[in-house]
Order: C-alpha cells, then sequence, then structure tokens
C-alpha cells in the first residue's frame, strides 16, 4: 500500500485541511503515530495520548525510539515494508495489535511511516473469560453425563415401539423408587442386566449395583461370595477375611442373575437374609444389618422348577413381589427396525463410516429370523455388517455381510423341500403382504380426511405418533 503524500506539509495541505485531518484522527479509537522519514515523530493522536499516557507536546520531535525502545517504524522506514495486525503487549496485561505502512511523496520515496495500534486488552479478557467459562462448562458436563448415564439415561436406552412393552417399561420405572424386589423374566440377550441397572439408578439408591451370576459361581464358593467371612473362617480363607456381596450391596442393589441355578442347599440362608434382614459372616456369630434391594433375572420357568423340587416356593415369593416379562424380540417384531437403526447408528460412528439405512431386502430377512439369541444376536449382526461394510469401503450392507446361518433364509428359496428357511420365506411374504394392506388403509384413510392427521389417527385409533412413524415407514409425504 503506498500513500502517496506527505499527509502533514503544507504544501499538500492547507492548514484548515491539516486541522480537520487531526481532527479526524484523533477521534478514532485506534492509537495512531507517525513519524517523519528520521524516525522523529511528527504526529501523536489523542487516543495514543491517552492509551501511553504520554504527552503530546513530550513526544513530538522526539526519536520514536526514546518513547519505545522496540517500535517498529524505524524498521518500516529502513526497509520499506508494511506490517499487520502483530500482537503486542505493551505493558503488564494490556494488549494491542499494531500494523505499521511507510508513506511516500509523489515520486514514491519514503518520507516517513505511520503506525496503528489497536487495544485488544478487553477482549483478550473476553477471550480468557470465555476459556475459563469453557473449561468449567466441560468439567460440569462430565460431573453432569456422570449423574445422566446413572439415571434417567438407563431407562432411555431401552427403547420399543410395542405399546404393551412401552407400558411395561413405564411400570418398572415407577415401581424402580419403591424397596419392592423385583424378578426380571425373559429370554436370553432380552435385556435383564439392562432393566437391572436402569432399576437400580432410576431408584436413586446410594450405594452400589453389585451383579452376581447364580449360574457361573461353583456351589462350594457361594456361600462365602454372598455372605463374606472372617479371618480363618476356613482353610484357604484370606487371613483378613472377606467382605460378601450382600454387604458391598448396602444401601444399593444385589442383583442375582440367572437366579433359577442358585444351588438348592444355598436357598434356605438365602431366604434367611431375605427375612431378618441381616447377614453373619461365615466362621463369624456377629449379624449386620443389611439394607438391600434384590433384583433377580431368569429365563427359565421359576414354577416349573418348583414343581420339580429345584426352587423352593418361599424364596420365589420374596423375590419375585413384583415381576417383569420381557417379551423375546420375535413377539415384538416392530421393534426389529427401530433396534437394528439404532444399532447401525451407533456402529457407524465407531466405524466413522456412514451407512444411511438397511434395505429392504435385509430387513426382509430380519422379519423372517426368529433370533433367539433375541436384542443381543441382532446387535452382534448388526455390529459385524458394519464392520464388514467398513473393512470393504462400502457404504451399504450387503446380504453378504450377514452370517451365514441367516443368508440361508434367502438361499434356500429355490429348492422344493418344505424348510424351515422356507416356512421363515412365507411369514417374510406374510408381513410384506400386511405391511401392503396397512399402507393402503393408511392412504385411503388420508384421502378420507382430506389429509388431516389426526383425523386419520380417530378414525384408525391410533396414536398421531403411530400414524407418523408408519407414513414415514410406507414413505407416504408427511406434509401434504
Ligand atoms: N430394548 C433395548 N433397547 C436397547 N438395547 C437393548 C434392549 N434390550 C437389550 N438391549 C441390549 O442387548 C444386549 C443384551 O442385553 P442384556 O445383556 O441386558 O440381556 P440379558 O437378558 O441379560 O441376556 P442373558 O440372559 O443372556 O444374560 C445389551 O447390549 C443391551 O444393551
Ligand atoms: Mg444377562
Amino acid at each position: 500500500m503506498k500513500v502517496g503524500v506527505n499527509i502533514l506539509t503544507e504544501s499538500v495541505f492547507s492548514d484548515h485541511d491539516k486541522k480537520l485531518f487531526e481532527y479526524i484522527l484523533d477521534n478514532i479509537p485506534d492509537s495512531i503515530t507517525i513519524v517523519d522519514v528520521n524516525c522523529k515523530v511528527i504526529f501523536f493522536n489523542a487516543t495514543a495520548e491517552e492509551y501511553y499516557h504520554i504527552k503530546r507536546e513530550d513526544i513530538l520531535g522526539e526519536d520514536v525510539l526514546i518513547f519505545f525502545p522496540g517500535a517498529i517504524l524505524p524498521k518500516v522506514i529502513e526497509n520499506g515494508k508494511s506490517y499487520f495486525n502483530i500482537y503486542n503487549s505493551p505493558r503488564r496485561n494490556s494488549y494491542v495489535v499494531l500494523s505499521a505502512v511507510p508513506l511516500y511523496d509523489k515520486e514514491g520515496n519514503i518520507i516517513g511511516a505511520l503506525a496503528r495500534d489497536r487495544d485488544i486488552t478487553e477482549i483478550v479478557k473476553i477471550s480468557d473469560l470465555l476459556n475459563k467459562t469453557q473449561l468449567s462448562l466441560l468439567q460440569l458436563e462430565q460431573e453432569y453425563s456422570k449423574i445422566s448415564s446413572l439415571g434417567e439415561s438407563y431407562f432411555s436406552k431401552i427403547i420399543s415401539n410395542n405399546a404393551s412393552f412401552i407400558q411395561v417399561i413405564n411400570l418398572c420405572k415407577n415401581i424402580s423408587k419403591t424397596p419392592l424386589n423385583i424378578l426380571l423374566r425373559g429370554e436370553s440377550g432380552t435385556g435383564k442386566e439392562l432393566f437391572a441397572k436402569a432399576i437400580h439408578y432410576e431408584s436413586g439408591r446410594k450405594g452400589k449395583f453389585i451383579p452376581i451370576n447364580c449360574s457361573a459361581i461353583p456351589s462350594e464358593l457361594f456361600e462365602s461370595e454372598l455372605f463374606g467371612y472372617e479371618p480363618g473362617a476356613f482353610t484357604g480363607a484370606k487371613i483378613e477375611g472377606r467382605i460378601g456381596k450382600f454387604e458391598e450391596a448396602e444401601g444399593g442393589t444385589l442383583f442375582l442373575d440367572e437366579i433359577g441355578d442358585m444351588p438348592m442347599g444355598l436357598q434356605p440362608k438365602l431366604l434367611r437374609i431375605l427375612e431378618d434382614g441381616e447377614v453373619i459372616r461365615i466362621g463369624g456369630h456377629k449379624p449386620k444389618k443389611i439394607d438391600v434391594r434384590i433384583v433377580s433375572a431368569t429365563n427359565k420357568d421359576i414354577r416349573e422348577l418348583i414343581h420339580e423340587n429345584k426352587f423352593r416356593q418361599d424364596l420365589y415369593y420374596r423375590l419375585d413381589v413384583f415381576q417383569v416379562n420381557i417379551p423375546p424380540l420375535r413377539e415384538r417384531k416392530g421393534d426389529i427396525i427401530l433396534l437394528a437403526n439404532k444399532f447401525l447408528q451407533e456402529f457407524c460412528m465407531e466405524q466413522g463410516i456412514n451407512i444411511i439405512e438397511i434395505p429392504q431386502d435385509i430387513l426382509n430377512v430380519f422379519y423372517a429370523h426368529s433370533w433367539d439369541g433375541n436384542v443381543r444376536e441382532l446387535r452382534n449382526v448388526i455390529q459385524r455388517s458394519v464392520i464388514l461394510a467398513a473393512q470393504a469401503r462400502n457404504d451399504k450392507i450387503e446380504k453378504s455381510y450377514l452370517p451365514s446361518y441367516m443368508r440361508n433364509i434367502e438361499l434356500k428359496k429355490s429348492t422344493n423341500n418344505i424348510s424351515v428357511s422356507e416356512i421363515n420365506e412365507l411369514k417374510c411374504g406374510l408381513e410384506e403382504y400386511i405391511s401392503n394392506v396397512e399402507k393402503t388403509i393408511i392412504e385411503n384413510s388420508l384421502k378420507e380426511t382430506n389429509y388431516n392427521k389426526s383425523e386419520t389417527a380417530k378414525l384408525l385409533k391410533i396414536p398421531r405418533a403411530t400414524l407418523y412413524y408408519k407414513m414415514d415407514k410406507y414413505g407416504i409425504p408427511i406434509d401434504e
């Protein structure tokens, strides 16, 4: 940038012009310093006077380096270069960005230089404050997520589209806050552990959530695991003794997983604790009061076990004060697509890829499959498919990514034998047929009500949210 005039020589400006010019420069918020070719200060505006606490009459005519030993202006005069937005702190807790340009006469000779300093002290302070606020916000967020990942969000992890299952979830949420013992019944992989944790964190109990898997502990060790033992209680025991799971769960929840596998010999002891509300460590005499909520889970029919003399009825009544039945996935087919999409999102994030949807032909296989491993199996299938898609750099899920036992559902199409997979295919066809009928009914009802969604929902006796969900599912435009 060339400023082609010596702004302060009377040969260029009249006295009036010069005054006007100085007036303007005095009234801008930046500090302005102008030096001549010998680095003598020839102009110093009012903002500069105020900012640097230097009076104009003291600095004018003096070498700029006397007042500003590190000044950039001599450099500008020496090499004719311009500098822009250089960060500088002329004194403690005070910050400026400065720019400096050479000034030229008509012939292009350097006749001086101009420096403009912008005071950014306030901006620096605000940005410091912002940084600190952001940091404490981050800390708060982390603290909050610790708390919220415990309570509310555990139940919100349990998702379903199935109206009666949603009722079960809500009822269970309400029961969580009571001290009642809860028995969770459901096939493998239906989410029993997820429920148990949700119940604990929703209960607001201050103690820990302690899980114990009754089928995984050898019966000889069971007693010491549950009740603990005093020092030297038996050979091989730890010298200092050991606290049992009941004491560990004090004030919290003890989750007895696979309760149907609890050894018969141990059941009376468990029953006594539940009746008395106190435990005695092995080898000890002093009973200790305990406040523990019991959530148990099983995939077995306990009544049948009672019938076979494998489970005590009195214990069963203690554990099953409130029973939650978690239906298998195949009995709530609507949840397949809901959960599949949820897991798809989760694993795509993990793999850093983007798969928008699961193709219809794969959904058909999903609908037809029996899902004996329930939600866990579905989760594994989606995880496997997403990993294979990521490896192949494919943004689509292909049938070949499914486990072979699922691929067979379609592969056996051409054989004439009536096989399980053929039956599954028929089921798959039925599903499609029902979908088509549903879609037609919805479309007709919409026409009938002139696309009034509340009217249509009333007509079909379904909640409006369900109508939107189904319209979306069948690709019927919502905003008509
Ligand atoms: N309704 C649901 N919504 C979201 N995720 C679910 C749901 N149900 C189960 N899951 C997930 O499915 C997996 C299996 O759940 P969980 O381990 O709780 O099942 P389980 O009934 O205890 O199985 P098992 O009897 O085999 O121990 C977990 O990853 C869980 O988070
Ligand atoms: Mg489990």
